[in-house]
């Protein structure tokens, strides 16, 4: 058995069969589906596929989070149905995290689960507190935000990095949030 996990941009052929896959657990419209998963590039977001002896079974989609440059949050982790239990979810984590850390070199990811938290437990995540992934990138203060302004040639502070989202713990509408450190 050949498995395999590849950047769905570079193996364009799957794209509509991992459209299937996809819907067949969230659905959605196929326009709808097929627009997102045509937005996989080299840099986030990227859409990685689980190929079992060619035939696409798996799906996960790693996508930027505007505060954090060296992170992203992982979704629409999906197996094929009748292919569950069997360990193709755990090398499909695994290989994106090789992925992330190696060809994106990021530091940490995030996730959020409603049901599949034991599943992300055993591959080490922890409960953390929620993160947005909507916005424009913010640059913190350790990058690139210290500025030289031109006319003092004084460092200044780009925009103020937003304050966490206002929850008093670690599950948001009843998603429980998760990260783990890919170092
Ligand atoms: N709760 C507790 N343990 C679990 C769960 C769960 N919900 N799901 C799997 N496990 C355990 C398995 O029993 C197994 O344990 P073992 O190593 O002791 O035998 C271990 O986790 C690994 O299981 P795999 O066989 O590798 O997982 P699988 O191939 O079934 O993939 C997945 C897991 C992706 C969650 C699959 O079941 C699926 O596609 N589910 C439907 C879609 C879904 O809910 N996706 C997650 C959405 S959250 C997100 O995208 C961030």
């Amino acid at each position: 058995m050949e498995l395999t996990v590849v950047p769905l941009h570079l193996n364009k052929k799957y794209m509509s069969s991992c459209c299937n896959l996809i819907n067949d657990e969230w659905k959605r419209s196929e326009t709808a589906r097929m627009r997102s998963l045509e937005c996989s590039s080299d840099t986030l977001p990227t859409s990685l596929i689980m190929l079992k002896d060619e035939e696409i079974i798996g799906h996960l989609k790693l996508s930027p989070i505007p505060s954090l440059r060296d992170a992203c949050f992982v979704e629409s982790v999906v197996i094929e149905k009748g292919l569950r239990g069997r360990g193709f979810g755990t090398v499909l984590m695994e290989k994106a995290e090789d992925y992330c850390r190696t060809y994106l070199q990021l530091k940490t990811i995030y996730l959020s689960t409603k049901g599949q938290e034991g599943f992300y437990s055993k591959l080490g995540y922890t409960e953390c507190q929620p993160i947005s992934i909507y916005g424009s990138y913010v640059p913190t203060a350790s990058t690139d935000n210290i500025k030289t302004d031109s006319r003092n040639n004084e460092k200044s502070q780009g925009a103020p990095i937003p304050p966490p989202m206002p929850v008093n713990n670690f599950k948001t509408n009843m998603k429980t949030y998760m990260m783990k450190n890919l170092i």
